[in-house]
């Protein structure tokens, strides 16, 4: 099959697109208000965008919290989702009134952050303190339907990783099983058994075994 995405006429029961991209990490998104709210909320248009100097981005349909926030004071934390905290991810991303503190409302605890304002939160072992470098407005439809986006670039400038996930000099990810998101409702998990390696192919040799 094939469709367009003027029309998305694909057909399907559910638009296959968030499928089509997968697994997402989810950047769960620590910010403040203006006034000083704290706000949580978690994004799967997230992902790291270079390093050395080292950047990430999450992307907001319509302008949510996390943007506008990440916007007007320049700050925001990318937390770790993690296979423990699933569900309290998730309570995160019901659509509450600005004012209402997600972390407390979950029972999550929040832990100041070295370098920005917005708190990390203590049950996660990684969390990235960014800088907003830049917000970039995608443009919409031209008719006006469909979602505008908003992607937010931010500059890291300090990572957390709890001292209880690094085994013999490295990051355990294996331990922390992080969780991703896929298509429709569905998320999967990185576990020790779902990890496998693969070493960078050299060019010159691989010209040589195939002759
Ligand atoms: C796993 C997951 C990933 C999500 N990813 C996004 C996303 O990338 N962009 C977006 O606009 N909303 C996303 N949402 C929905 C937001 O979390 C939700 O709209 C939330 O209420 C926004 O909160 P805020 O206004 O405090 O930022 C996601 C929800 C879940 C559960």
């Amino acid at each position: 099959m094939f469709y367009e995405t003027e029309t998305n006429d694909h057909g399907l029961t559910h638009n296959p697109w968030k499928s089509l991209m997968v697994p997402r990490p989810v950047g769960w998104i620590s910010t403040l208000a203006l006034d000083g709210t704290p706000n949580l909320a978690p994004y799967s248009y997230f992902n790291g965008v270079g390093e050395n100097p080292n950047y990430v981005m999450f992307s907001s349909g319509g302008v949510k919290d996390s943007m506008r926030n990440a916007r007007d004071t320049g700050e925001f934390v990318c937390i770790m989702a993690t296979w423990e905290l699933r569900e309290q991810m998730n309570i995160t991303s019901a659509n509450f009134e600005p004012g209402l503190d997600e972390m407390a409302f979950t029972g999550l605890t929040p832990v100041p952050s070295k370098l920005v304002k917005p708190p990390r939160i203590a049950q996660s072992p990684i969390a990235i303190e960014c800088k907003t470098h830049q917000v970039i407005e995608l443009p919409g439809r031209a008719d006006g339907t469909g979602v505008s986006y908003s992607m937010v670039v931010g500059r890291v400038v300090g990572v957390y990783i709890d001292d209880s996930v690094i085994k013999n000099g490295d990051v355990d990810i294996g331990a922390i099983k992080p969780i991703a998101r896929l298509g429709n409702m569905d998320y999967c998990v990185v576990r020790e058994d779902t990890i496998f390696t693969l070493a960078r192919p050299d060019a010159a040799r691989l010209i040589v075994e195939k002759g």
